[in-house]
């Protein structure tokens, strides 16, 4: 079970790595360890689990973040209804993603983005692709699938992918101005 000590920060060189691509089929090795990311996310989320083992929540986390330069990542985005119930959930464990397409409209979360391998507040607006299509090998189909995704799931997954090439978001805020509105691109 991945626990926040095993998570590297950014005072950690190799957080600036950039990962290699994975040999297909997946190593068992590799397998578990993308099943145990996936896990990581799950019951970060959990209310129970995560104040049991002192989880930060999170919807996304790539190897990386634990020391292990490989471009694979997992996502799992929970929708709930006005009285706080799941709807729908999204959930993805990908192995080399690759983005084949966007559009050149731009969203940006209007509270910023966090991350785990990241302790320091970094306010301002991280601008990204409004929509993506990508793809990639995901473990949890066991299938090669193409991902279209707009909104916040298209935030999330540029987010995890740039870890691949050691990007934080914080390098994407405008230094001199990172509270001005990015033009003609979509809040969330
Ligand atoms: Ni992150």
């Amino acid at each position: 079970m991945i626990l926040m000590k095993d998570i590297i920060d950014d005072n950690d060189v190799r957080i600036r790595e950039v990962s290699k691509e994975v040999t297909l089929p997946l190593s068992e090795q590799d397998a578990t360890m993308l099943k145990d990311m996936h896990q990581f996310l799950v019951n970060s989320q959990d209310e129970q689990i995560s104040e049991k083992y002192q989880l930060r929540p999170a919807v996304g986390i790539a190897a990386i973040q634990l020391g292990v330069p490989k471009r694979m990542c997992a996502i799992h985005i929970l929708d709930w209804d006005e009285d706080g119930n799941v709807i729908s959930s999204t959930d993805y464990a990908l192995v080399n993603p690759k983005v084949v397409a966007y559009t050149p409209k731009k969203s940006y979360l209007k509270d910023g983005e966090g991350c785990l391998s990241v302790n320091d507040p970094h306010e301002g607006y991280v601008p990204r692709h409004a929509k993506i299509t990508v793809e990639a090998y995901d473990l949890l189909s066991d299938k090669n699938i193409k991902i279209t995704a707009r909104g916040f799931e298209a935030i999330c997954i540029q987010h995890e992918m740039d870890h691949f090439d050691g990007i934080l978001f914080y390098d994407r805020i405008n230094k001199q101005a990172p509270l001005k509105p990015i033009e003609n691109a979509i809040i969330l």
